[in-house]
C-alpha cells in the first residue's frame, strides 16, 4: 500500500524582524509592476507606502487596492482583479489580515486561468495554469495564509464562505515579519490568536496528520501557549509578537498539509451567516468541540495538556482534560464572547442550524475529525456553544 504524503510550503519564507525590508528585492526578481491587495487601516498605518517606497527603490512599479473588509467576498476579488488587468501588473503582493491575503490569492490564479472563483471549490475545476507570483506580508498573527494552499472567499450569491484548496493558491513568497503585528488592537490580537491555536490543534488531531505537519504544529502550539497572553495584555512586546507570528506562520503550514477539522468546518458558517471574524467564531467553538472530541484523541491531546501545565506528572486521561479546560480558561482571559453575547438573535440562529450543519460537512473539514458527527450532532454542538459559558465580560 502506498502512504506517502505531500507536503507544501511557500518557494521562500522569509521571517523574523525587519522582513518587511526585503519585499523589494523580492519582488524585482519576479515582476515589474505589482498589485498590493491591502486595506485602509493597513493604508493609515503607513505600511501600504513604505511598501510602494521600497518597490520603486528596486524599480518595481505599483498600484495599490484598498476595497477589502474583514471577511471577504467575490466581490472584492472581482474589483481587484479588474485593476490588475486594466493596469497590465505581472506580480500580486497582499499585506494586510488574512482577508487581504485570501483576495491576493484568488486574483493571482484567476488572472491565469478562467472562471469565477466558487468553481474552485472541492476541486471541481483545476487551477492547472501555474498562478501570477504572489508575495504575502501578513499583519497578524494570524491565520497562516501566507504559507496555505487555502483560500476562503465568501460567495455573495448564497452566503456561503467557500473554503477553496487547491495548490495554485500558495504563495510564491511569504515575508512575515512580527512588527507589522504590533499596532493589532486587543480584539484583533485575540482572534487572530485563537485562529493560530485552532489551526495548530485542528492540524495535531486532525485525522490526516504526518510526521511532517506534526513537528510544526506541536511547536506552533508551544508558541501560541506561552506568549498569546502576553502579546494579547502588552501588544508591544516584541518578543511575544515574534512568538506569536512565527506560531502562526507554523500552524498555517501544519493545517495546510494536515487540513482543519469541526472546529472550522462549523465557524466558516457562522462567519458567512452572522458577520463574526474567524478567530472569534473559532473560539466560540473550540472548547466544546475538543470537549466531544476528546475520547477519540486523548493521547493527541494529552500532549496538549502537558504544554499548558509541563511541570505536572499527568495521566494521559487527565492531561487531555487540562487541555480542554486550558483552552476554556484563554478564550476567558481573551474575554471571548459566545455566540449569544456577541448579540445574535436566537431565533434567526435556530432557523439557520440545519443549513449551517450542512454546509460545515459539505466542506469536508468534519470529517477529518478524530471523532466524525453526524449532522445532528453538529446541530446539537450549536446550541451548546450558543450560550457556552467563558465568563466574558461586556465592556458597555
Ligand atoms: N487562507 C487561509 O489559510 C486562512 C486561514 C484562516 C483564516 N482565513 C481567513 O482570513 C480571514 C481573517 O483574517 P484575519 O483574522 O487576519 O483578519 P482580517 O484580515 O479580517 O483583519 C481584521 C482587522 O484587523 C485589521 N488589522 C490587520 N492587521 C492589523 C495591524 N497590524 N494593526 C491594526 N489593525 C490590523 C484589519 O484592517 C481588519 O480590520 C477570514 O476571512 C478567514 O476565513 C484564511
Ligand atoms: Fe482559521
Amino acid at each position: 500500500m502506498d502512504t506517502f504524503k505531500f507536503f507544501r510550503a511557500p518557494h521562500v519564507i522569509i521571517y523574523g524582524r525587519n522582513a518587511f525590508k526585503e519585499i523589494g528585492k523580492q519582488a524585482s526578481q519576479i515582476g515589474k509592476k505589482a498589485l498590493i491587495v491591502s486595506d485602509a487601516i493597513i493604508h493609515q498605518l503607513g505600511f501600504v507606502h513604505a511598501c510602494q517606497e521600497m518597490l520603486s527603490e528596486n524599480d518595481v512599479e505599483s498600484v495599490v487596492f484598498l476595497g477589502v473588509k474583514s471577511e471577504p467576498t467575490d466581490k472584492f476579488v472581482g474589483e481587484s482583479l479588474e485593476l490588475f488587468r486594466v493596469e497590465n501588473c505581472d506580480l500580486v503582493i497582499s499585506l494586510g489580515g488574512g482577508s487581504c491575503i485570501d483576495t491576493a490569492k484568488a486574483v493571482a490564479v484567476l488572472a491565469t486561468n478562467n472562471g469565477y472563483i466558487g468553481d474552485y471549490m472541492n476541486g471541481a475545476m483545476a487551477a492547472d495554469v501555474a498562478p501570477v507570483p504572489h508575495i504575502a506580508i501578513p499583519t497578524t498573527a494570524g491565520t497562516g495564509s501566507e504559507a496555505t494552499d487555502v483560500t476562503v472567499i465568501t460567495n455573495t450569491s448564497n452566503d456561503v464562505k467557500m473554503m477553496i484548496k487547491q495548490p495554485a493558491f500558495m504563495p510564491s513568497v511569504a515575508i512575515v515579519d512580527p512588527i507589522l503585528t504590533v499596532p493589532s488592537p486587543q480584539h484583533v490580537t485575540a482572534a487572530t490568536g485563537v485562529d493560530a491555536l485552532s489551526h495548530a490543534i485542528e492540524a495535531y488531531i486532525s485525522r490526516k496528520s504526518h510526521p511532517m505537519t506534526d513537528v510544526l504544529a506541536l511547536s506552533a502550539m508551544k508558541l501560541i501557549v506561552n506568549n498569546l497572553v502576553t502579546a494579547y495584555e502588552d501588544g508591544e512586546n516584541i518578543d511575544a509578537r515574534e512568538a506569536m507570528s512565527l506560531g502562526a506562520l507554523q500552524a498555517g503550514i501544519a493545517f495546510s498539509n494536515a487540513s482543519v477539522s469541526l472546529v472550522h468546518g462549523m465557524s466558516r458558517p457562522i462567519g458567512a451567516l452572522f458577520h463574526v471574524p474567524h478567530g472569534f467564531s473559532n473560539a466560540m467553538l473550540l472548547p466544546a468541540v475538543l470537549e466531544f472530541s476528546k475520547e477519540s484523541c486523548i493521547e493527541r491531546l494529552a500532549d496538549l495538556g502537558r504544554i499548558f501545565e509541563p511541570e505536572k506528572s499527568l495521566s494521559n486521561g487527565a492531561a487531555a482534560e487540562v487541555a480542554v479546560t486550558a483552552v476554556k480558561q484563554l478564550c476567558k482571559v481573551l474575554n471571548i464572547p459566545n455566540l449569544k453575547e456577541w448579540g445574535i438573535d436566537k431565533q434567526k440562529f435556530d432557523r439557520f442550524i440545519s443549513k449551517m450543519a450542512a454546509d460545515a460537512i459539505a466542506s469536508g473539514s468534519p470529517g477529518n475529525n478524530p471523532r466524525v458527527p453526524a449532522k445532528e450532532e453538529i446541530e446539537e454542538l450549536y446550541q451548546v456553544c450558543f450560550d457556552f459559558d467563558f465568563g466574558y465580560v461586556s465592556a458597555k
